[in-house]
């Protein structure tokens, strides 16, 4: 665990630059129409974050370091009482419906302690992305690698982190690229996040491209993919195409909110598929799932999904 003055260095430069606000710097790079805090803490959010953060922790039962490499990270912490995130107060088909319960089961109520680390008064103020999340688990031996394409966002993230020091390393670059430098790292210990937007249909080839090459560089790293369950076919397809990647040692969770919405291609659920988990998450996620489709579950179309290929 990253020591709590650190914790906390990293929590009050945050609080003073939440994301949704304008940049202090000039863009850098191309301008992208996505911000993740738009959706920050939605109940995609907090099935990613949840699972991230027990792949984390298991890495962390062993004293031997490890990497937490993010493809796409954000942000790293958003506001949700101001800027992007309360235009369309997505944290409220997430996070919110969490918040205050107390009847949450282990891995739910692990997530949303990390939440509560953010917010010391009890009210949702803040939701941490995957790189902050992340962060409070890394221990001195252990280093992050984060990369962000957006210029913006990539400030952000960089104000966030800037008294992290050398163990916190990002790149304002491409991420299915620069991960493809790092592979394999020192420790041949890692968990790699993908978490593109999947607004550019593109990301789903990418995505699948990106977990092929970085396998044949480093086979024993734990690999998690997070997909949008939007009407589009390529998401439809998308996790029978994951399951090509690798024989077995692999796990899928999905949760599906709703019925597709019928005027487009909003987001109903989503999923997590995990290369190289650990042998006891796909447990812990089919007793613990059914807690978290009735506590979001939308509509009568709610349901979750676990299946788990050991080796
Ligand atoms: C879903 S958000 C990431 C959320 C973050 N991982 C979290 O859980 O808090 C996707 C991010 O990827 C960025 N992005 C888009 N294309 C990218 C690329 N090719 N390489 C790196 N970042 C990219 C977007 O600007 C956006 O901030």
């Amino acid at each position: 665990m990253a020591s709590v003055a650190r914790s906390r260095t990293i929590r009050d430069r945050a609080t003073l630059v939440p994301s949704g606000r304008p940049a202090l710097f000039l863009p850098l790079l191309i301008m992208l129409s996505y911000r993740h805090a738009f959706h920050a803490g939605n109940h995609a959010d907090v099935l990613k974050h949840a699972v991230v953060l027990q792949l984390l922790r298991y890495l962390g039962q062993k004293d031997k370091a490890y990497w937490y490499i993010d493809t796409h990270a954000g942000a790293g912490v958003y506001s949700l009482k101001e800027g992007y995130a309360t235009k369309t107060a997505e944290f409220e088909t997430g996070i919110a419906k969490l918040w205050g319960r107390n009847d949450l089961p282990q891995l739910f109520a692990e997530y949303v302690d990390e939440v509560s680390a953010l917010n010391a008064d009890g009210q949702l103020h803040f939701y941490p992305g995957s790189p902050y999340l992340a962060w409070r688990q890394l221990r001195a031996q252990d280093r992050m690698r984060l990369f962000e394409l957006h210029s913006t966002e990539i400030d952000v993230l960089r104000h966030n982190f800037r008294d992290a020091g050398r163990r916190a390393m990002l790149y304002a670059g491409d991420g299915f690229d620069g991960i493809l430098t790092l592979l394999p790292p020192a420790p041949r210990r890692a968990l790699i996040l993908l978490d593109p937007s999947y607004e550019d249909k593109r990301d789903y080839g990418r995505t699948l491209r990106c977990v092929e090459e970085s396998l044949k560089r480093f086979p024993t790293g734990t690999y998690a993919v997070w997909y949008p369950q939007v009407k589009r076919p390529e998401s439809q397809r998308f996790p029978d195409q994951l399951k090509q990647l690798q024989k077995d040692n692999w796990l899928h969770v999905s949760l599906t909110v709703s019925n597709p919405p019928e005027d487009g291609y909003g987001l109903f659920g989503s999923g997590m598929f995990i290369l190289n988990p650990p042998y006891t998450l796909a447990k812990q996620l089919k007793d613990q799932m059914p807690w978290l489709v009735k506590v979001l579950g939308e509509d009568k179309a709610a349901t979750f999904k676990v299946e788990y290929r050991g080796n």
